[in-house]
């Protein structure tokens, strides 16, 4: 009986390379492997055998099975792997490729470069500061007191008693001057956080491009004189704008710079392009630099707004929203 079995087994594995297809190989499996094939009913035998004889007929009868089970598994893969190559589609070389997508630059980075560029020219090196910035780089050392209503906690994002957001760029005219001795004369492109509400012209995250000069006899006329010569650069010379009296804690005298800027409907109006002034000598106390010896001037510009006005954007939000349609056009 054990060399039935092993009849049985050779003759499986050597009828298996008779099978050249996957019908055959169906027809194959009902011979063998299934339950009433030759291999499986070699199991069903083993019971006949005397108590003594069993263990060895079962061993054999299992090994039997498992190397024909083996051999049939591994025809079967490779028969399915001949057929799907068979039907898989002809690969024309002669078709013209797909172009990959071409990246660019988003319409703010281009714009920070662009200012970036103008100010270099003017002299003007850059400077950058942290996101998360502490009460006294955002507030305290910025002469803007504990009672001041810029601090309130819901006008602000904060991370913990002393950690926030930043809400303007005039962080880093702190830094700078924590680092450096005067003649300064930087620029600070970055990103600032304020809890607004959104609307075409607001944001609760925006883009400032702040400047800071320091040096000895510096005055308003410097001030006035280089915003001039920036908004020309960056907006041609017929742009508009005009200085408006303000008021900011670092500042004395400060102002508001206004854009002359179309809305959706054409219609031209003044919009609020950021603030500037004359660096408060309680500023420069903070940080150290005599203000009997040096003055300075500063200030702090919303970029979507300058990039709305020379690109005829309306909503600000379209900065942000991810619209490939909107951005691919710059
Ligand atoms: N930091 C102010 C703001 O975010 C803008 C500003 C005003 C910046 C006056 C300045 C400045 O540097 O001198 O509203």
């Amino acid at each position: 009986m054990l060399e039935q079995f092993e009849k049985t087994g050779k003759d499986a594995l050597a009828e298996l390379q008779q099978v050249g297809d996957l019908s055959a190989l169906e027809q194959y499996r009902i011979k063998y492997l299934s339950r009433k094939g030759q291999v499986t009913q070699m199991l069903s035998q083993i019971g006949r055998f005397s108590p003594e004889q069993r263990p060895a007929a079962g061993q054999l009868a299992n090994k039997v099975k498992n190397e024909v089970t083996d051999a049939f598994e591994r025809l079967k893969t490779s028969l399915l792997q001949a057929e799907r190559q068979k039907t898989k589609e002809f690969l024309d070389v002669t078709l013209p490729g797909i172009t990959p997508a071409m990246g660019k630059r988003h319409i703010i980075t281009q714009t920070i470069s662009e200012l970036l560029e103008i100010f270099g020219r003017m002299g003007f090196s850059i400077a950058y500061g942290p996101e998360v910035e502490d009460e006294w780089h955002n507030f305290v050392a910025l002469n803007i007191g504990p009672e001041h209503p810029a601090r309130d906690p819901l006008d602000n994002f904060y991370i913990d008693d002393n950690l926030l957001l930043r809400t303007q760029t005039s962080t880093i005219q702190i830094r700078v001057m924590e680092e450096t001795k005067p003649p300064i004369r930087v620029v600070a492109p970055g990103r600032v956080y304020r809890p607004d509400t959104v609307d075409a012209t607001h944001m609760y995250m925006f883009y400032q491009l702040e400047a800071l000069v320091v040096d000895e006899g510096i005055s308003m006329v410097d001030m006035k004189t280089t915003i001039d010569q920036f908004i020309h650069a960056f907006l041609g010379k017929d742009a508009k704008w005009r200085f408006r009296p303000s008021f900011f804690p670092f500042t004395e005298p400060s102002a508001e710079v206004d854009l002359l800027l179309a809305d959706k409907t054409g219609k031209e109006g003044w919009v609020e392009m950021g603030g500037c002034g004359m660096v408060d000598p309680n500023v420069f106390d903070a940080v150290g630099i005599g203000s009997e010896k040096y003055t300075g001037w500063a200030f702090g510009f919303g970029i979507e707004r300058l990039a709305m006005r020379k690109y005829g954007i309306t909503d600000i939000r379209l900065f942000f929203e991810n619209d490939l349609r909107f951005l691919e056009q710059f």
